[in-house]
């Protein structure tokens, strides 16, 4: 008999897309689309139960077991470094980070360069390997505003069109990492559940490469 599965999405746009994805792989659960203020669904004939998590917080849903897999960004996991499984890249979601500065701003390397950013973790470990001693300055949005009104030199943050960097007058500088959705699994619930998360990995492939 198999073992009911708990699947964190990541409400909002790239949520749907994921679900869609789930569902056309055969893991369907369609109230999930329903436009109510409804956070968690069954399909209790598949024994699917779907919730929907603020997206930073998916890892740790998954980390803890609450969820048996989920999808979270890979700025996430890079930032906040979960116990977890990372089984696929959805290649969804897709934007990178990247360093990005005042139009012109020219790097003084003899002066601490100030970052401003919300993904310490990543901004850090990516300086440290250049060698270049910062400056972090730890912020939890509209990180773009930080150059403008001179609270740092550089950001580091997620560049997906562009368009915000565009509209306030930044430019990106370097590319950081890559970044896309990844399917993630608890480490214990892949053991336990293996054949029924191995179900939903090789579904999800199978539409991944249909959709390639
Ligand atoms: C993210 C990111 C940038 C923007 C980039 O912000 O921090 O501000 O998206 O997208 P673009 O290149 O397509 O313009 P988000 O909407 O998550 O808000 P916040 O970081 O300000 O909280």
């Amino acid at each position: 008999m198999s073992e009911w599965i708990n699947i964190a999405l990541p409400k909002g746009r790239l949520g749907e897309k994921v679900y869609k994805r789930f569902a056309a792989a055969g893991f369907e659960c369609p109230e999930v689309l329903d436009d109510t203020r409804k956070l968690i669904f069954e399909n209790t004939e598949k024994k699917l139960r779907y919730f929907w998590v603020k997206p930073s917080d998916v890892a740790i849903y998954v980390e803890r077991g609450a969820a048996d897999v989920g999808v979270a960004g890979k700025d996430i996991l890079l930032e906040y470094r979960p116990e977890i499984f990372e089984l696929l890249d959805l290649d969804l979601g897709k934007c990178r980070m990247a360093v990005a500065a005042k139009k012109g701003f020219r790097d003084d390397p003899e002066r601490t360069l100030r970052v401003a950013t919300k993904f310490p973790h990543i901004a850090g470990e990516y300086y440290r390997k250049l060698g270049r001693d910062i400056d972090i300055i730890k912020l939890n949005g509209s990180i773009e505003l930080a150059p403008i009104l001179g609270l740092s030199d550089v950001i580091v943050d997620i560049v997906e069109t562009g368009t915000t960097l565009l509209e306030n007058d930044l430019e990106p500088i370097q590319t950081v990492v890559p970044i896309s959705a990844r399917l993630i699994a608890n480490r214990s619930g892949f053991q336990f559940k293996y054949q029924e998360i191995q179900a939903i990995v090789n579904g999800l492939q199978q539409q991944l490469e249909e959709t390639k």
